[in-house]
């Protein structure tokens, strides 16, 4: 028999806080106007203090399996994408498995940051594929917002990032047609060359004495470190470059797709895919003024509202590309 994937469910969550770039003014010694100027951010989402990574993936994942129309207890493996875990281990998927009560069941976390969503998919395709599994929750949830220096020391980084969930439900089906609802291609790239230009760089093992010491928190290790224009740079090169590959490789034209959902880092990075690729700016489909850099949650979110919005409707052909940390770049085909 063979099985194809099918995106039958989708959610979203978006903690109620707004953060403005004004509200950012006072911690950062930053303004609206760079901030909207350099990467279109108007606002992003911060969480309250009680709540935590796998709180905002349990949202996303119950409005995304009401919406598969299926019951929790048919699902049978959690794949969850996130760079910022509850706790170190174990993976956030066990705690929200444990949260969705559906024990048991396979449960896979994956630490592929602002590719992580797409890196999911590409699994989550292959356990389908091979019959093993039915119905599969993948989902993307970050929590930036408790880690990130609050001070003008911070801000090149601080003004970046959101916090949010979104979450689909795949499910096999019967391989009828090539023109059926499917994932139908994904291509996943690493480069750890790289791993030093966007990292968290404590606490960890790679230290000579203890993992986590006072030292490395007063040096401000915990808070993540850019090298930003590089990863602009590679952002725009890689993501374009992977996304020709994968519509070359299926004889898919930038006219044939409907609709393109990137990775939402910066709004300049994905007017210059665009540019490079020749793709007309009504045919992606951005969230960053809203919500900022969701990281592995960015990709999910943007398919969330871009139902709600009535830009993505079944039998559309969508194009997917991602570029983060690691350096990690994916791209996807499907067609919803
Ligand atoms: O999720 C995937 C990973 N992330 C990315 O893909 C991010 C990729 N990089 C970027 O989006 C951009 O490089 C940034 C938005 C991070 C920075 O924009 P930029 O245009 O590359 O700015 P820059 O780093 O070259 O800095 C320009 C100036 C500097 O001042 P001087 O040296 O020209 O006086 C910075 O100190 O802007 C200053 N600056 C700020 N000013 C106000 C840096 N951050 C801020 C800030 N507010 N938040």
């Amino acid at each position: 028999m063979n099985y194809v994937g099918e995106i039958v469910g989708v959610g979203s969550f978006i903690p109620p806080k707004a953060v403005t770039n004004f509200d950012l003014e006072k911690l950062l010694n930053t303004s609206d106007e760079w901030i909207q100027q350099r990467t279109g951010i108007v606002k992003r989402h911060w969480v309250e203090k009680n709540v935590s990574t796998s709180d905002l993936a349990y949202e996303a994942s119950l409005e995304a399996i009401k919406n598969a129309g299926i019951d929790k207890s048919e699902i049978d493996m959690i794949i969850f994408a996130t760079l910022s875990p509850d706790h170190d281990f174990p993976g956030t998927g066990c705690f929200l498995q444990d949260k969705l009560e559906i024990p048991g069941i396979t449960v896979l976390d994956i630490r592929q940051q602002c590719s992580g969503f797409i890196y999911g998919l590409s699994i989550a395709d292959k356990f389908i594929r091979t019959g093993d599994h039915k119905n599969i929750l993948l989902v993307g949830a970050e929590i930036h917002s408790k880690g990130l220096d609050k001070t003008p020391e911070g801000r090149d980084v601080s003004v970046l990032f959101g916090d949010g969930a979104g979450a689909v439900v795949i499910s096999r089906r019967e391989k009828t047609s090539d023109d059926q609802s499917q994932i139908i291609s994904t291509a996943l790239h690493a480069d750890g060359s790289y791993a030093k230009e966007l990292w968290l760089p404590g606490p960890g093992n790679a230290f000579e004495d203890d993992r986590c010491t006072l030292a490395m928190i007063e040096e401000g290790l915990h808070y993540p470190k850019m090298n930003g224009r590089n990863v602009f740079i590679h952002a725009v090169k890689r993501m374009a470059e992977t996304l020709t590959t994968t519509l070359k490789k299926n004889n898919v034209t930038i006219d044939d797709v409907d609709l393109f959902l990137f990775h939402q880092a910066n709004i300049r990075i994905n007017e210059k895919v665009a540019e490079v690729m020749g793709i007309p700016a009504e045919k992606i489909f951005n969230t960053i003024h809203d919500y900022g850099n969701t990281t592995a949650a960015t990709i999910p979110i943007g398919m969330s509202d871009a139902l709600k919005a009535g830009k993505l409707k079944k039998g559309m052909t969508v194009g997917m590309a991602a570029f983060g940390s690691g350096f990690t770049w994916a791209s996807g085909l499907l067609k919803y």
